[in-house]
């Protein structure tokens, strides 16, 4: 009798345990995976915006010594991202193997690593699940283990991959696929390398790339290097405010680990990127553009050629007080907490008690902007300490209303503290 009980209770916990898998075979695993690694946005450097693939050499080691040289690396620019047009062959991967080109970078990709790692930055790299990369160069399809321990042997140590807004249509287990085998392919190597999937934005990534490793996602198509350009440049272009707005709803997906990407930043090109389209924008809205960048944690990395920055861009791109936005180790993304079309407010809620608040002026006028924080951030503060990060001063105590004027594509930025 005894047996029997055994038996029968052994068979049920054997069927609950098979029931188990099979549930978690049909529903995709949804908690995030965790490689340990982007606990705050990255920040560092894109070769895209500026070069597209006319890189090099020369491009790379210059851009590492001149970063080092005027203070980026050290407020938090480590890496430095070659993007597509490091790879020797354009055409097919069943026709060409992935290699790098032998004329653009002589001494290889590891020489750059090493160059990289020896003053204390970080280099990545670019492919795609594709036969072909966006640009035309080989892709990783089918080769994504031998590709991952590539890149880890030479010392990589963040991938962008790109499916080039392909798989637009394909069921959402396809379109995982192709992202999981190269993050399981990368998790497998010793080294830690960031994933980047880029997808355009599409098949909802946010909802499921942080289940599969994925450190931080596209939320839309390629910036351009626009402020605010009327409709989609060639249909497909996002302007910097397209993209902030494209972001409204996905806040609760960006985390620790697990980052919406806007894109690279656009400051320093001034409408003269050998790659991006776009007519460039002023100061004051390239300045805008990082401030909210930073607010909504998006990575950081600069497209400008930073071997020649004005001193105006080079100094948007190193304010630490901003920065720090953007590395508060909470990862609370900002809010929209107040929309009246033209002005809008967000707000960033700080791990030390601290509330960082922007005040956006979209319109075409100069405006005064009031906000409370009771009132407005539904948050029990009455008085507080206000602190400007772009003037870099602290104006006082106040109690309420807090009003500050601010000009047309602006965006001022106040730390708030109780
Ligand atoms: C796509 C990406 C860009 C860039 C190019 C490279 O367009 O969105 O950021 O990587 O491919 O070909």
């Amino acid at each position: 009798m005894r047996t029997r009980i055994t038996l029968l209770l052994l068979a049920a916990l054997l069927g609950a345990a098979a029931s188990a898998r099979a549930q978690s075979a049909s529903q995709p695993e949804t908690r995030p995976r965790s490689n340990g690694l982007a606990l705050t946005p990255p920040m560092g450097w894109s070769s895209w915006n500026q070069f597209g693939d006319d890189i090099n050499e020369a491009i790379v080691t210059g851009t590492i010594d001149a970063m080092v040289a005027n203070g980026m690396r050290d407020v938090g620019y480590v890496f430095v991202n070659l993007d597509d047009g490091w790879q020797r062959y354009k055409g097919s991967r069943k026709a060409h193997p992935l290699e790098y080109d032998p004329v653009k970078f002589p001494r290889g990709i590891a020489y750059l690593a090493e160059y990289a790692h020896a003053r204390g930055m970080k280099l990545g790299i670019y492919s795609g699940p594709g036969e072909t990369t966006c640009a035309g160069y080989t892709g990783s399809i089918g080769n994504e283990v031998r590709d991952a321990a590539m890149f880890a042997s030479w010392g990589i140590d963040h991938l962008k991959y790109d499916s080039c807004c392909s798989h637009k249509n394909a069921p959402p287990p396809v379109v995982q696929k192709i992202f999981r085998d190269m993050s399981n392919a990368l998790l497998a190597q010793k080294r830690g390398v960031v994933l980047h999937a880029c997808h355009c934005g599409w098949a909802n990534i946010w909802e499921w790339a942080p289940a599969l490793g994925v450190n931080h996602w596209r939320i839309g198509q390629d910036i351009s290097d626009d402020f605010n350009y009327p409709g989609n440049r060639e249909g497909y272009y996002f302007d910097v405010l397209d993209m902030l707005d494209r972001g409204v709803g996905l806040e609760k997906y960006s985390a620790p680990g697990h980052w919406n990407d806007y894109d690279m930043l656009i400051v320093g090109l001034n409408g003269k990127s050998g790659e991006l389209v776009g007519t460039g924008a002023s100061n004051i809205e390239y300045r805008t553009h990082f401030s909210l960048w930073a607010m909504v944690d998006s990575p950081l990395l600069v497209g400008a050629d930073v071997r020649h920055l004005d001193a105006y861009s080079l100094e948007t791109l190193t304010n630490k007080e901003i920065i720090a936005l953007n590395q508060d180790k909470a990862g609370s993304i900002a809010r929209r907490a107040v929309d009246n079309g033209e002005l809008q407010i967000f707000v960033k809620e700080l791990a030390d008690g601290a509330v960082a608040v922007l005040l956006l002026n979209r319109g075409a006028a100069t405006a005064n902007m009031s906000f409370s924080p009771r009132r407005d951030f539904a948050m029990p503060i009455d008085r507080y300490s206000v602190r400007d990060l772009w003037a870099h001063r602290d104006l006082g105590v106040h109690d309420g209303v807090f009003t500050a004027e601010v000009q047309s594509h602006e965006a001022r930025v106040f730390l708030i503290r109780r």
